[in-house]
């Protein structure tokens, strides 16, 4: 039979059974938290759908939409998707016991959507006219910052999902939450750009490049210190630092 990983990991972590309750309500108030910073750019991606869907005007700003809908809707498909469900994921409790929902979620939603919105918005950034301009210095940084976290998005999970098939439980999670703190890049874009307007006005071109940018950055910031602050990453790390010594 085919040893369980995921059991694995648990044996090498720390003591599971110490501080469970408010491990659960911690894992709980996350799953809402990650929900919640995804509701609002899914909310926009709704009005759009119900915008193609009825065959709104057509106008300078949806056009590109109009001409090529297939990418977005695909795009917030897979995005509604991939937020909502990806964010149970993070509940530790659903993995620990034999896996049976973390893998299938992941085998036949999270994994195929996950790559859509990477790809789909990788496309978008290419081929949508307006989107793939590069004239003035916010419009480069804006087609350089999609196609650098686009690239990475699609990477991340391409390489959890080899390293889950390889028995790598520590990188597969690393990696995953990674290609998740991209996805959701576009929530916490929507908070840097409130913020952005509230501190300085209306932005330019490249101050809404910049507000993005810094969605992104804040994003791998806090996926980093979450995968390094995992009892498990530190008892490795522990050993392998023990092993040298
Ligand atoms: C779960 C994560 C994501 C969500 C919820 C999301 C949501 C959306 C929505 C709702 C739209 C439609 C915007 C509109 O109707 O005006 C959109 C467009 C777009 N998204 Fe995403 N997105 C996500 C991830 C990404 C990523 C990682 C990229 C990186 C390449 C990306 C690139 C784009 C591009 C280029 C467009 C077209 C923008 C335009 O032409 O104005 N998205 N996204």
């Amino acid at each position: 039979m085919k040893a369980n990983v995921y059991d694995k990991d648990q044996a090498a972590g720390a003591p599971q059974k110490t501080g469970a309750p408010s491990r659960k309500r911690s894992g709980a108030w996350l799953v809402v938290g990650l929900i919640l910073l995804s509701a609002i750019p899914l909310i926009f991606g709704a009005v759009r759908l119900n915008e193609l869907a009825r065959g709104a005007e057509i106008t300078p700003a949806n056009a590109r939409f109009f001409a090529s809908p297939l990418p977005v809707v695909l795009h917030i498909v897979g995005a509604a998707v991939y937020a909502l469900f990806g964010a149970f994921q993070f509940l530790s409790r659903l993995w620990r016991r034999g896996a049976g929902w973390h893998r299938w979620a992941g085998r036949l939603l999270l994994v195929p959507c996950g790559l859509i919105v990477g790809l789909s918005g990788l496309w978008m950034t290419l081929f949508y006219p307006g989107t793939n301009s590069t004239a003035g210095a916010g419009a480069m940084l804006l087609y350089a910052l999609r196609l650098l976290f686009g690239s990475g998005m699609v990477f991340s999970i391409l390489y959890g999902f080899i390293a889950i098939r390889r028995g790598d439980m520590i990188r597969h999670r690393a990696w995953m939450t990674r290609g998740y703190a991209i996805g959701l890049g576009a929530g916490t874009q929507v908070l840097t750009g409130i913020v952005g307007e509230l501190i300085a006005g209306p932005p330019n071109e490249l101050g809404n490049a910049l507000l993005m940018g810094a969605g992104w950055v804040i994003n791998i910031i806090v996926a980093e210190w979450s995968i390094r602050k995992r009892p498990s990453n530190r008892a490795r790390t522990a050993s392998v630092v023990s092993n040298l010594r």
